[in-house]
């Protein structure tokens, strides 16, 4: 009851229904993984996407933090499901944040979202390089 206080509903409804939870194995070549994490509260956040043909089909994450982090990777993952990889790129945190109503004390929640989006489409990026310029299954 006291949470309500302080979150936005919007919030804990991803909260109390995260979308996407899950992981999926990082070996595999179209999985791109990042896990990232706020040096000043300790939270950590994995985000994989599944990607074919330049689009993320799938996409799941695990959350270690604070209401607003599940919140805003649960929404992230929303967003970034069946969009291209550019266009995934383009979220903003300064998007997840408004639209969950976050508090300027949990804007760095919400960045941890951006940031492991893009980590994981680099992640997958270079993985593609590597099985392009070399293709030795990896040890
Ligand atoms: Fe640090 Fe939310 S991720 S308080
Ligand atoms: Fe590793 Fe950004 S720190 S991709």
């Amino acid at each position: 009851v006291q949470t309500k206080r302080f979150y936005h509903e919007r919030v804990l409804d991803h909260y109390n229904n995260p979308r996407n939870i899950g992981s999926f194995d990082k070996k595999d070549p179209s999985v791109g993984t990042a896990t990232v994490g706020a040096p000043a509260c300790g939270d950590v956040m994995k985000i994989q996407i599944k990607v074919k043909d330049n689009v993320i089909q799938d996409v799941c994450f695990k959350t270690f933090g604070c209401g607003s982090a599940i919140a805003s990777s649960s929404l992230a993952t929303e967003w970034v499901k069946g969009k291209t990889l550019d266009q995934s790129l383009e979220i903003k945190n300064t998007d997840i944040a408004k639209h969950l109503s976050l508090p300027p004390v949990k804007m760095h929640c919400s960045m941890l979202a951006e940031q492991a989006i893009k980590h994981a489409i680099y992640d997958y990026k270079m993985k593609l390089e590597k099985q392009a310029t070399c293709e030795q299954p990896a040890p």
